[in-house]
């Protein structure tokens, strides 16, 4: 797919506001980044690991592979890849996140500064690539499945873990947790506040399941399924190359 015809989906940001919106999200994890895995554990009592084990487990790498986790922040997706025989390329565009992966000495994976609308691979040199909580921090979000497509070699895979649109029945303690727990928690714990309500306002804005799929499929994958998780609160969206 040219340029030309990629799909834009820039969640309605002129280009100024894309811009200024790119500058507050790199501020967000430079400043969170010391504290980013203990504030996961606590905001979903754990869970998000549950999460990540289920999206290894739907990779399902294999020795010899050429695996990305794209976003990959302080590596503990790439840490459960390379566990299983793979070399991973961990992409981000933060410092300081990747410094708490490079600090644990990561066996199998590599860092590399990066970012979603422009990743630093040749084309088609993929064999599956891992989004976890990334997408919704892109820019614009048709031009990183677009640069995701380029990369994977034909037939190569895309798995993106996002928050998503829970059950109704769930929504009003969904709703309760992220608007009272969720920013007290970042102000004591993260001491970030301004960071978790923009955690909070990006998972708001973000497309649901159905639109999600719509947007995989045009960016040209093939067999785009998902599976929610946690009743829709979070969702493992696939597709293939
Ligand atoms: C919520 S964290 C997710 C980290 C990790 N993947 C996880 O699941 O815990 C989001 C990550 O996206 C990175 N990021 C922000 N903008 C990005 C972009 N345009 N392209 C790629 N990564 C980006 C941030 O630096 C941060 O490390």
């Amino acid at each position: 797919m040219n340029k030309s015809s990629r799909l834009s989906h820039s969640f309605g940001f002129s280009e100024v506001e894309q811009r200024e919106r790119e500058e507050k999200i790199r501020a967000v994890f430079e400043t969170v980044a010391p504290r980013y895995d203990r504030m996961n554990d606590m905001m979903s009592f754990g869970i998000h690991r549950l999460w990540k084990r289920t999206l290894v487990h739907f990779v399902n790498p294999q020795p010899g592979e050429q695996i990305v986790d794209l976003a990959g922040g302080t590596g503990d997706i790439a840490e459960k890849i390379a566990a299983k025989g793979c070399q991973v390329i961990v992409i981000d565009p933060s410092e300081a996140m990747m410094a708490e992966g490079v600090r644990r000495k990561l066996v199998g994976v590599e860092f590399r500064i990066g970012s979603g609308e422009a990743i630093p691979l040749p084309d088609q040199s993929v064999d599956r690539l891992t989004l976890s909580f990334g997408m919704r921090n892109m820019t614009d979000m048709g031009e990183a499945l677009s640069e995701i497509y380029r990369v994977l070699k034909p037939g190569g895979t895309f798995y993106c873990l996002e928050f998503s649109k829970p059950a109704w029945w769930i929504k009003p303690f969904y709703d309760f947790h992220s608007f009272y727990i969720i920013p007290r928690l970042g102000a004591w714990v993260a001491r970030a506040p301004v960071a978790y309500n923009y955690l909070v306002e990006s998972i708001r804005r973000f497309p649901d399941q159905q639109e999600m799929k719509a947007l995989v499929e045009n960016a040209g994958f093939s067999n785009v399924e998902y599976r929610n998780l946690s009743f829709g609160i979070a969702c493992i969206h696939m597709g293939e190359k």
